[in-house]
């Protein structure tokens, strides 16, 4: 029996190639986003292609009634691999950045992520089967201005996907977070500053970077990061973090911090 997977974000970019990659494997679809043309033509495009069922639902998930219509989906059917991938990032300062567009980055990044994965975790563990790929970011691990609220979402996901995974690896379920660097797509232009103000030298195609990740995904990876080539970084730094957690604490402040 064909495979069903959940897309948040289909309607471009790194979400719109998921749609194309798992039509290519065999999977049926349900595609996700506010732009319900621009879904309903992918739609055509991969039923014809590829055979397979898709169903497109048009919700705006930073506001109540898109998240819950999506919830109900996943709590009622059979999705067997849900791809949280809808997000946005508003480059401004802190200071700067409106009041509205700080709400909307917090229910779409990390909101709607949550319910989504609590809504689909369930059905998932109780099947022994399923996988949910959250897509986060390098920003994940990098402060810098103009960023902070989007940082701070995507150091959300992914501690949030990582700390899952620990609780369901006994089910059978996988929790990937996808950490995505630099990638061709419309995301610079609806944060505010067009992609032609970044060198697209150090950028690669959504194409690049799906594939990428869907080699992650195939040997199970739980952290995937497509963009680092030295792997051995990430490995230092992650161990320094277990460290940093387990290694010295030992109940008493820090001698640095006691007076003399
Ligand atoms: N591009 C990069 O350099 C980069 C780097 C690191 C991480 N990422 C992450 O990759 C993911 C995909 O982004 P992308 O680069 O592919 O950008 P994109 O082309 O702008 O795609 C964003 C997708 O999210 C959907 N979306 C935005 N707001 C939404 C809302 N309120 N409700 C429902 N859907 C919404 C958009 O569809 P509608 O507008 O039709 O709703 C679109 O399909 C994001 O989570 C982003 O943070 C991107």
């Amino acid at each position: 029996m064909s495979k069903t997977a959940l897309i948040t974000g289909a309607s471009s970019g790194i979400g719109a190639v998921y749609a194309q990659r798992l039509a290519a494997r065999g999977h049926d679809l349900v595609l996700v986003a506010r732009r319900a043309e621009r879904l309903a033509e992918l739609a055509t495009e991969l039923q014809q292609a590829h055979g397979i069922s898709v169903r497109t639902i048009a919700a705006d998930l930073s506001v109540e009634t898109g998240m819950a219509s999506i919830e109900t989906v996943l709590r009622n059917e059979e999705i067997d691999l849900l791809v949280n991938n809808a997000g946005m990032g508003p480059i401004a300062s802190t200071a700067d950045l409106s009041d509205e567009a700080a709400a909307q980055t917090l229910a779409l990044n990390v909101t709607a992520l949550m319910r989504l994965t609590r809504a689909a975790l369930p059905g998932m563990r109780a099947r022994k089967t399923g996988a949910i790929v959250n897509v986060g970011s390098v920003m994940a691990f990098h402060a810098m201005p103009a960023t902070s609220l989007y940082s701070a979402t995507k150091a959300f996901v992914l501690t949030y996907s990582r700390a899952i995974q620990q609780e369901v690896q006994a089910d059978g379920v996988l929790i990937q977070a996808v950490l995505p660097a630099g990638t061709i797509t419309e995301f610079y232009d609806t944060a505010g500053v067009p992609i032609a103000n970044f060198d697209q030298s150090a950028f690669m195609t959504a194409e690049q970077l799906v594939d990428a990740a869907l080699a992650g995904f195939d040997r199970s990876e739980e952290v995937t990061l497509p963009s680092v080539h030295d792997l051995d970084l990430w490995n230092t730094y992650d161990t320094a973090r277990q460290n940093l957690f387990g290694g010295t604490q030992n109940g008493s402040p820090a001698p640095r911090y006691q007076s003399a």
